[in-house]
């Protein structure tokens, strides 16, 4: 083997081990978070809504006027009334303490024992419970409700 023949084999060695290596690198490059930088997760910067505080309960476009939302994770009904403002109350009835399940034509029902309160003021309007639901309060950013 002739120190030529040497010198050309490394060449082509170290060219090849040069290519594979850049190739590796532009694709552990362009998978990194670096190249592929995602939005902050909070909402207190440009991306996100203004920051407020809270957590999201629901939208005001999915509350019909008259009828309501019940998050039970929140353990709220969401309501609102005939000309679109926005109401809250406790989703625990103040009878026995079931969650109430339903909300339509104004009126907030519990399935226990046949309760019923306005939706718009979470006052009795058929027993057997006696106290009203007690109002939670909430503020509407944009469409989105949150607890306050
Ligand atoms: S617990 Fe709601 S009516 Fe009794």
């Amino acid at each position: 083997m002739t120190a030529g023949a040497t010198t050309r084999r490394s060449l082509l060695i170290g060219a090849a081990v040069t290519v594979v290596g850049g190739i590796a690198g532009y694709v552990v490059a362009s998978h990194s978070d670096a190249a592929n930088p995602k939005p902050p997760a909070s909402g207190t910067n440009s991306y996100g809504p203004a920051s407020g505080g809270g957590t999201s309960l629901t939208t005001v476009s999915s509350v019909p006027p008259g009828g309501g939302v019940i998050v039970d994770s929140a353990d709220v009904v969401v309501t609102r009334d005939q000309a679109g403002a926005v109401h809250a109350f406790s989703a625990t009835c103040t009878h026995q303490g079931c969650t109430v399940n339903d909300v339509s034509n104004g009126v907030i029902s519990c399935p226990c024992h046949g309760s019923q309160f306005n939706a718009d003021t979470g006052a009795v309007v058929n027993g057997p419970a006696t106290q009203p639901l007690p109002p939670v309060q909430v503020s509407v950013r944009g469409d989105q409700i949150f607890t306050t």
